[in-house]
This record gives C-alpha cells, sequence and structure tokens, in this order.
C-alpha cells in the first residue's frame, strides 16, 4: 500500500527498524513533552482559508539564501543517517537535488562531506558541531568551503549531549554492545540486519580523517562524543564567521534576543530550532517562539524553522507565523527506512499536501501566506 502521509512511513519505518534503531530515530529528550509540544504546537493553529480564488496555476517556489528552491521546505541535518538504514544519506540527498530542495549534511553523518558535495552541488550545505578540538573545527570549515558548500550553518543547541531515555534504556552506543537483547531485535528485523551487515556498520565519515592511524571504531565513537562541547560562544561564532567567506546560519535559535544577536554578529539567518526535542525537554515549540523572533529581527531578515512538521498544512502555517523556510528531520528519515524511495515519497507528500493546502487558502503562492490565512487556539 502506498504511503499517504509521513505517519504512514513512520508506521513503516517502526515495523522494518530494530527497535534501538527506530527508537534513536523517533525518540526525544526526558520525558518527551518537548518533542510532543512541537507537533501539539501546529495542531493548535486553524486555517482560514478564502474561497472563490482561481488558484491555477500554483507554485511552491520559495526564494531563501540567495536563490529559489522548489518548495519552502528542506531535509534537516540528522547524525548517523545510515544507521537508520544503509545508503539512507545518499538517498535523501538525492532526493533533495531531484525535489530541488535543500539538503544539510550532519558533522556526525556517516558520508563523508566531500562525497555528499560531489553528489548534491547545488543544494547541499554542512551542519558544523563544535567540539572541543578548535583544530578539527577549523578543518571541518575548511573542508566544507573546498567542498563547494555555499551555507554552513553551526548548530548551538547542544552544550552537552541529549539525555534521551529510550537510547539510555537500549543501552544505545556505538559500536553495538553485543548482547541477547540486541540479537533478537536483530533477529526480528532481517531486511534492516540483511543490509547492514551487507554494507558494513555506519562509520563516522567526516570524522574518520582525525582518528589516531589504525583507530578502531571505539576511538571514533569516543571522537564522537567529543564534537558537543560547552565552548563555543559568541566571540568563538566570530571566528567561525571571520574563517568562513559564505552564507553562515545559526540552527537551535529559540529567543528573541539571541536572535537579534546573531543578526548583529554578521549571521545571514537563523533555523529556530529546539533539535526536535532532543535536548531540552522543556524547551518551548518552535513554532509558539516564531512570531516573536520575528517580530525582535524584522519581516526581511531570513528565518527558517524546524520541529514538529509532518505534513505539508505545517509547512504552510510555520509560513504564515512568520517563517520563510522549513526543515524536517525526522519525517525523511521514517522514509528512507522504508524503502529505496521513502526520502523521495516523503518529500512528495509534503510537497503535494503544501500545494493542496495553498489552494485551499485560496493562494498560488508561498510569498502571499501570512497571519490573517491562520488563527491561533
Ligand atoms: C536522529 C536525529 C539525529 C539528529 N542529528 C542532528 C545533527 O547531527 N545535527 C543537528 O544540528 N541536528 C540534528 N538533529 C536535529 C534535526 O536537525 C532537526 O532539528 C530536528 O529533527 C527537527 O525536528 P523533526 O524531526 O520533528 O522534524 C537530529 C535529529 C534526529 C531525529
Amino acid at each position: 500500500m502506498p504511503a499517504a502521509s509521513i505517519e504512514d512511513l513512520r508506521d513503516s519505518a517502526r515495523r522494518r527498524l530494530p527497535r534501538f534503531v527506530f527508537d534513536f530515530l523517533d525518540g526525544g529528550a526526558g520525558r518527551e513533552a518537548g518533542l510532543a509540544r512541537n507537533q501539539a504546537a501546529f495542531d493548535r493553529v486553524l486555517f482560514r482559508p478564502r474561497a472563490l480564488v482561481d488558484v491555477e496555476p500554483r507554485s511552491l517556489a520559495t526564494a531563501f539564501l540567495g536563490r529559489t528552491w522548489a518548495a519552502p521546505v528542506g531535509a534537516a541535518p540528522v547524525g548517523l543517517g545510515n544507521l537508520v538504514w544503509p545508503g539512507a544519506e545518499r538517498a535523501t540527498a538525492t532526493a533533495a537535488v531531484a525535489a530541488d530542495i535543500p539538503y544539510v549534511l550532519s558533522t556526525p553523518a556517516t558520508t563523508s562531506l566531500e562525497e555528499i558535495a560531489a553528489l548534491a552541488p547545488h543544494h547541499a550545505w554542512f551542519q558544523l558541531y563544535v567540539g572541543r578540538s578548535q583544530a578539527i573545527v577549523d578543518d571541518l570549515i575548511d573542508r566544507a568551503e573546498a567542498a563547494g558548500f555555499d551555507v554552513l550553518v553551526v548548530t548551538v543547541d547542544v552544550p552537552a549531549p541529549g539525555r534521551r531515555r529510550r537510547d539510555l534504556r537500549n543501552g544505545f552506543a556505538l559500536p553495538f554492545r553485543p548482547s541477547l537483547s540486541l540479537a533478537l531485535d536483530l533477529a526480528l528485523h532481517p531486511a534492516w540486519s540483511l543490509a547492514t551487515l551487507r554494507h558494513g556498520a555506519p562509520r563516522f565519515a567526516n570524522l574518520e580523517k582525525y582518528a589516531p592511524p589504525g583507530a578502531g571504531a571505539r576511538s571514533l565513537a569516543a571522537l564522537m562524543a567529543e564534537q558537543s562541547s560547552g565552548r563555543l560562544d559568541w566571540s568563538l561564532l566570530e571566528t567561525i564567521r571571520r574563517r568562513w567567506p559564505r552564507r553562515l546560519v545559526l540552527k537551535g535559535i529559540l529567543s528573541a534576543d539571541d536572535a537579534v544577536l546573531a543578526k548583529n554578529a554578521g549571521i545571514d539567518a537563523i533555523m529556530v530550532s529546539n533539535h526536535g526535542g532532543r535536548q531540552l525537554d522543556g524547551a518551548p515549540a518552535t513554532l509558539d517562539v516564531l512570531p516573536e523572533i520575528r517580530a525582535a529581527v524584522g519581516p526581511d531578515y531570513p528565518l527558517a524553522l524546524d520541529g514538529g512538521i509532518r505534513s505539508g498544512e505545517d509547512i504552510v502555517k510555520a509560513l504564515a507565523l512568520g517563517a520563510d523556510f522549513t526543515f524536517v528531520g525526522r519525517p525523511l528519515l521514517y522514509g528512507a527506512a522504508s524503502g529505496p524511495t521513502g526520502a523521495a515519497d516523503a518529500i512528495a507528500i509534503l510537497i503535494a499536501e503544501a500545494s493542496g493546502t495553498l489552494a485551499q487558502l485560496g493562494l498560488t503562492g508561498v510569498a502571499a501566506v501570512d497571519g490573517r490565512y491562520v488563527a491561533c487556539g
């Protein structure tokens, strides 16, 4: 049965993935109230459609950060993508290119930034974690520049690793620790297990270079653990701004004050994000803080939002409340876990739904979406 929604793809991913993999993808921090809050915020917003408007032809084309994309949605950075399914990162990047939307590659990705830059030269952005080693940070920035990335996204909401209870309970660790429950989990999900066996365990492809020669998976995992650190502050950001010559985006801003500081620091755009509820359980829903951030930075400053978007209607709601662009994390990976065309299917679903939503509202393009088309309950 073809998937009709992102929820269908999530159900399919849940069936196909070992429990510890699905939980890694699906879970959030603490009691997961923040995860739920992101989605609930969208449900509280209702549309105010206008009728008797000719809505043909329609386009979702959206200008953002120097070029026009086919739709106001992109693939948010997701670490360890190929753990979800071998080849998931390439499949998602390829689907983003085909759909003409941006794809953000994560620092702890399992495909190298050079490989993704070659695959998606005009669509891929690189997301940077500012880890403990400045030498590694500098080298990652230089590699991203050399590979031709146009946009560097610095994630600012991981001053310490998130405490995700599902992962803690599952004993989620790299390399995998053999156990009876892991063996059972793998045996119950043979398609994932065989595919992963065939392709080999996922590797931190961007970080391998910095591991000591001959380092095993354990020391690479330790290296990865050092890629989150609490040392990033505004003065360190200034040095990154000086080193990176192209567009620089901050991801993980939730306060209007920080948004204004970022704008004044020469940051080109902000992604309003709470890391999909994976860091701070009590973080506000991104949609709830969006209007005050928009008011603080003014109408023309580029703002994107992620967190909790599960449909094309959600994308249009985010635009109506002040976003210029949106990103989705889990939805495309639910897709990638569902089958070879799953990432493309997820994008197609979001785009078809967003286009249909414009029609229902009496609109032919995204530029006209504004607060008059929604009511917040
Ligand atoms: C499994 C997983 C891994 C993630 N890894 C990263 C990462 O490496 N870097 C980053 O900036 N954000 C990461 N994120 C956060 C996403 O970029 C994004 O902010 C979040 O998923 C948006 O929420 P959504 O999943 O509800 O769309 C990750 C999210 C998930 C689900």
